[in-house]
């Protein structure tokens, strides 16, 4: 038995070392063959997409509706399209490199938007078509912002509710992102971006308690078991990053993290 499987791999090896040779020999020649091949397929992608002979409105309708509802152009002025709307569409469209926008965010956000495929590998138009789609946008977009229809007046002021000041100084601007009211004991709790503050003030509007948080929050519970719940997002401005947190503070105002995004 030993015996047969030594003499079947020293015959495939044989047979191995004739195939070797073989390609070495025409190695060559075969790569000859391959490269117009290669060179065929490499110019079909540096090419791209081929033009489609319809108008800019056309492309337009199929292309910037094909994500969201079809923008008029005389929805902004031309420069709008042309310095902010259409340079930025064009990575959505494959007409400008993405690595430019990546390059700005952070590696975990990368990840996240190379994950959820928002730009295209390559791009989806022609150059000529997709010229033709800016010509359509600058060229039919008013040169002034056109005036908007008249809006109801705003106004100050909420139906059975009086506005009554905080006793607290306000020297910076309040931002707050997050208000809740326990009806039982009539407290209100404020959640101050611009502090990392959970603030608690009881019914006359007094302060009662400051809680530090580590970003600002996006909703809070009181629970019997856990005190208090809230939720930090992380960073509040738009992104892809995972750094929002569910979070309980005890009595000693400890902080727990209990859910990490
Ligand atoms: C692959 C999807 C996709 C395509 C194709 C696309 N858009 Fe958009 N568009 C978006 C997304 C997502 C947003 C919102 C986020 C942003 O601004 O990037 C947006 C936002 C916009 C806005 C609002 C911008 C603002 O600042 O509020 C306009 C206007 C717009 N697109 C016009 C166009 C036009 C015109 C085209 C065609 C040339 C187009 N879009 C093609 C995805 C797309």
């Amino acid at each position: 038995m030993n015996q047969f499987k030594s003499y079947c791999s020293t015959a495939s090896k044989r047979q191995y070392i004739r195939i070797r040779t073989r390609f070495v020999k025409y190695c060559p020649v075969c790569l000859l063959l391959l490269l117009p091949i290669y060179a065929c397929t490499a110019d079909r992608s540096r090419k791209g997409p081929k033009l489609t002979g319809l108008s800019g409105k056309e492309l337009a309708e199929i292309h910037c509706a094909g994500c969201h509802l079809f923008p008029a152009p005389d929805l902004l002025d031309k420069s709008a399209w042309e310095n902010g709307i259409l340079p930025e569409m064009a990575y959505r469209l494959g007409m400008r490199d993405p690595l430019e926008k990546l390059a700005v965010l952070a590696p975990d956000e990368i990840i996240t938007v190379l994950r959820a495929a928002s730009y295209p590998d390559g791009p989806v138009l022609a150059s000529e078509d997709w010229q033709k789609i800016i010509r359509f946008y600058v060229g039919n977009a008013p040169e002034k912002p056109l005036p908007q229809e008249l809006k109801s007046p705003v106004g100050a002021g909420l139906p059975f509710f009086e506005v009554r000041p905080l006793a607290e100084k306000m020297d910076v601007l309040p931002m707050v992102s997050l208000v809740k009211i326990d009806e039982t004991d009539g407290c209100i709790y404020a959640g101050r971006r611009e502090k990392r503050m959970l603030e608690v003030y009881d019914r006359s509007l007094k302060k009662i308690e400051s809680l530090p948080v580590s970003s600002p929050l996006s909703d809070m519970a009181l629970s019997k078991g856990q005190g208090l719940m809230a939720l930090q997002m992380g960073t509040m401005e738009p992104n892809d990053l995972r750094n929002g947190q569910l979070i309980a503070i005890d009595e000693q105002k400890q902080k727990t993290v209990l859910l990490d995004s």
